[in-house]
């Protein structure tokens, strides 16, 4: 699968035909890292209630984190914060499913990758490229899985501040990836 090219930089990145670069040797794209703690799932919703202001078309967002972390309950937000259809939910059946834009905004795609391989031709049918350009693409464990659909992505490490599975406080780190986050701190402001 071709990756788009969508940032300036991709322009001056020459790869061997048939072969892949791995991501540990291609130019490292510039890295900005905002950590926040949030304190129950309300917060959770807030923050991906705060992210759907700075998303835009085309924006890949990534989330990591361990079961129960928190990965779907800030699309929830986000998706209330973009006027999509519809809840996001954690899908039993489904791995990908399409919210529509209910104000004429981007669609947002939530992906769950967990029962995806990391085979490219499971991913290939999701269509995930034709997607992107005109809409917000969330994934659920899709470390290893999506990173080519976009050279800009943001991530989001999600990590309980404590072993106890009852406390509700997370750490959130976001990590945008690429020229397309270079002024995440700011747009977060
Ligand atoms: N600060 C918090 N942020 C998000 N979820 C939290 C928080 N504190 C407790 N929870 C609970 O943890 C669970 C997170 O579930 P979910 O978002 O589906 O996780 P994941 O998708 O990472 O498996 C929910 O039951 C939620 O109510
Ligand atoms: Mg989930």
């Amino acid at each position: 699968m071709e990756a788009p090219h969508n940032s300036p930089a991709a322009e001056t990145v020459s790869e061997p035909a048939g072969a892949t670069v791995p991501e540990a040797v291609r130019p490292v794209p510039e890295a900005v890292a905002v950590t926040l703690t949030v304190t129950s799932p309300e917060q959770m919703q807030d923050l991906g209630r705060r992210l759907a202001r700075v998303l835009a078309p085309g924006d890949l967002v990534m989330l990591t984190g361990e079961l129960g972390a928190g990965k779907t309950t800030l699309p929830r937000g986000l998706g209330e914060g973009l006027g999509v259809r519809g809840a996001v939910t954690s899908p039993t059946f489904v791995i990908a499913r399409v919210h529509p834009s209910l104000v004429q905004g981007p669609a947002l795609v939530h992906v769950d990758a967990y029962r995806l391989g990391g085979g490219l031709d499971e991913m290939e049918d999701l269509d995930l490229d034709v997607s992107l350009p005109e809409s917000v693409v969330v994934v659920e464990w899709g470390d290893g899985k999506v990173e080519e659909l976009s050279e800009d992505r943001l991530r989001v490490l999600i990590d309980r501040a404590t072993g106890d599975t009852d406390d509700e406080r997370r750490e959130v780190t976001l990590v945008g990836i690429g020229a397309r986050w270079a002024g995440l701190r700011e747009q977060l402001a």
